[in-house]
């Protein structure tokens, strides 16, 4: 097994292991990697959804996502990002991840890792974007940490309370009551929180999620927050993922944020099985 750093800020690749056949130390190994470089590349993985879902498994207890419309058919616990139609209608999400995040942040037990398996990558566009929350933290003045320090965030799944967001067609069509209905209710969160297998402090607010500062007047609370996510996206906490076929992507969401960048040309496909492992409410 070896172990190539992708950027100086975060991520790593990880060539000549076969994720679905992993003795416990090699496991072990590769647990150890994931929590110094926060986002893990193997490549070229033969993953039917049973070995991707067994190796998820590894790292935790499965969550399922609110929209169940993206389940795959013989599996619940994979989601499929995707956009392919069969009938004219979309196969899978295919949207999904389009705004700065961190998954699940909007519910009490947010997730652990995302693991992404991409099965059919288009010739332009498509990549994943990362950025290190404990860069983002650790770069903030001391006075700033001070600020945040006991300070709680409002999360939400609602895109039409957030106005940092867009809504998009599909979900106007729904309209604002039927959205509000599958949202769950909102998550309140501290503004820094600790990491619990490293013990590092790191930023945890979102563009996509966050809606609000508990603690301060309206005003003020978003002020915070601009100044707050212009930081947390500054290029150089940021590594950009080029998707090959077949890589399987695995990443800490207790420490990173991440986006899809879109930009996939009509005509060509995005195929990605996820599998999301449920973490534990932060601190
Ligand atoms: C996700 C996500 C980004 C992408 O699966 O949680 O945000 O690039 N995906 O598909
Ligand atoms: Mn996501």
């Amino acid at each position: 097994m070896q172990i190539n750093p992708l950027s100086d800020v975060l991520g790593a690749e990880v060539i000549g292991i076969d994720v679905g056949n992993l003795d416990e130390v090699t496991f072990d190994k590769v647990h150890e990697a994931f929590l110094e470089h926060h986002v893990l590349v193997f490549r070229d993985q033969n993953l039917p959804p049973e070995r991707q879902v067994a190796f998820a498994q590894r790292f935790g207890e499965l969550d399922v996502h609110i929209q169940k419309d993206n389940k795959h058919s013989g599996h619940e616990a994979i989601q499929v990002l995707s956009n392919k139609k069969v009938n004219g209608e979309y196969i899978g999400s295919p949207s999904a991840g389009d705004a700065w995040h961190s998954d699940l942040s909007y519910t009490d037990i947010p997730t652990l890792c995302t693991m992404l398996y991409a099965m059919e990558i288009p010739e332009v566009g498509g990549d994943t974007e990362w950025s290190n929350m404990y860069r983002a933290y650790d770069t903030l003045s001391e006075e700033m940490k001070q600020r945040l320090d006991g300070l709680h965030a409002r999360h939400t799944f609602n895109r039409f309370r957030n106005p940092r967001v867009e809504v998009p067609e599909i979900y106007k069509g729904i309209g604002k009551e039927r959205y509000a209905d599958i949202a769950p209710p909102d998550a309140v969160h501290p503004l820094v929180r600790t990491h619990p297998e490293t013990g590092r402090k790191a930023l945890y607010l979102s563009e996509r999620f966050t809606i609000g500062i508990e603690e301060l007047e309206e005003e003020e609370g978003q002020a915070l927050m601009d100044e707050l996510i212009a930081h947390q996206k500054q290029r150089d906490f940021i590594y950009r993922h080029k998707w090959s076929l077949h890589d399987l992507t695995i990443w800490d969401n207790r420490c990173l944020i991440h986006l899809a960048c879109g930009g996939v040309p009509e005509g060509q496909i995005r195929h990605m099985h996820r599998v999301i492992v449920r973490g534990d409410k932060p601190y």
